[in-house]
């Protein structure tokens, strides 16, 4: 069977830094032990662990985000069914692929009933993958009312349906216990024997590049202070942690908002190409925090 790899587009995924992330874990290949991931989004890094580390004692992740993990269950309790759904959808849109306009009203349709929210699972599963193919960017933005909002995309012929890589996932799906809450939910799954990775919204480098609305709720430097201490507390547990965020120093070098906030901690500089970033003379020369206990 291929191997599985994130199945959606997603602000902040962690493709192009999973090397740097992977030399920083600290297990060997046949280590034993329990993953988590609190901030799972597209899930790069959990995906990597799932097909690096064969004995791993169990895998957790959670995201506060209801939509994204009703997606993970289905696909992990349902793939077959949501992959004829997505077949079935994938051949209306490419036949559709010269029209504009009829283009247009096939995804307003799609957006708008996946905005009631008032399908079954499977479908609203099937709704969320198509919009995430299909959108602007696969950007996932949602209002107030936690209605997405984003417009169409401009490619062709998107693919909508990965039947090889769906299938791939909802396989190693089988050992994850998935969790939808704020992250301090798997404060439960904190043994001696645990590593937990965070990657939460990051911190915005200016006031205009804010691209860290995943969801209703903002990020802000309180939660930043807030997932902190939880790290503290997760150290004084015996577990073992490592965290991403943005490099705000390197934007503006007086700005030492994580260097003091970790500064107990081992906090290292990564090279990291962002394709998301106004400002392109600086596009491909940032650095990110990969901070661990
Ligand atoms: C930077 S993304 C994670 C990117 C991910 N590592 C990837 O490779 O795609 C941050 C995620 O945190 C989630 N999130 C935001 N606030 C949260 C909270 N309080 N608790 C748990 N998850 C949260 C968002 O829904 C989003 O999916």
């Amino acid at each position: 069977m291929k191997k599985a790899k994130p199945f959606l587009k997603w602000a902040g995924g962690k493709t192009q830094l999973l090397e740097e992330i992977s030399l920083k874990i600290p297990y060997k290949k046949n280590d034993r032990f329990i993953y988590v991931e609190p901030f799972v989004g597209s899930g790069a890094v959990l995906f990597w662990v799932l097909n690096h580390y064969p004995n791993l004692e169990s895998v957790v992740i959670n995201d506060i985000n209801e939509d994204l993990i009703n997606t993970y269950k289905v696909i992990k309790e349902n793939c077959d069914f949501l992959v004829s759904i997505l077949e079935k959808w994938e051949g209306e849109y490419h036949a559709i692929a010269g029209k504009q306009e009829v283009k247009k009203e096939y995804y307003h349709a799609k957006r708008s009933l996946f905005n009631t929210r008032k399908s079954d699972k499977v479908t609203q599963t099937a709704l969320f993958i198509f919009l995430n193919k299909t959108c602007y960017n696969g950007l996932y933005r949602v209002n107030k009312k936690n209605k997405f909002n984003v417009p169409i995309g401009s490619y062709k012929k998107p693919m909508i349906c990965d039947r090889e890589n769906l299938k791939a996932v909802s396989h190693v799906l089988q050992k994850v216990e998935i969790l939808n809450g704020d992250f301090e939910k798997t404060v439960d799954y904190a043994k001696e024997e645990s590593f937990f990775y965070f990657d939460p919204p990051y911190k915005p480098l200016s006031k205009t590049s804010n691209f860290n609305s995943y969801a209703k709720d903002e990020f802000n430097d309180i939660e930043q202070i807030r997932l902190k201490e939880f790290c503290d507390s997760l150290n004084s547990m015996g577990c073992k942690w490592m965290l991403s965020n943005s490099d705000v120093k390197g934007e503006n070098p007086e700005d030492n908002f994580f260097d003091d906030l970790f500064e107990k901690y081992q906090i290292n500089r990564v090279m990291a190409r962002r394709s998301i970033n106004a400002n392109s003379s600086k596009r491909g020369l940032l650095t990110e925090l990969l901070i661990a206990n």
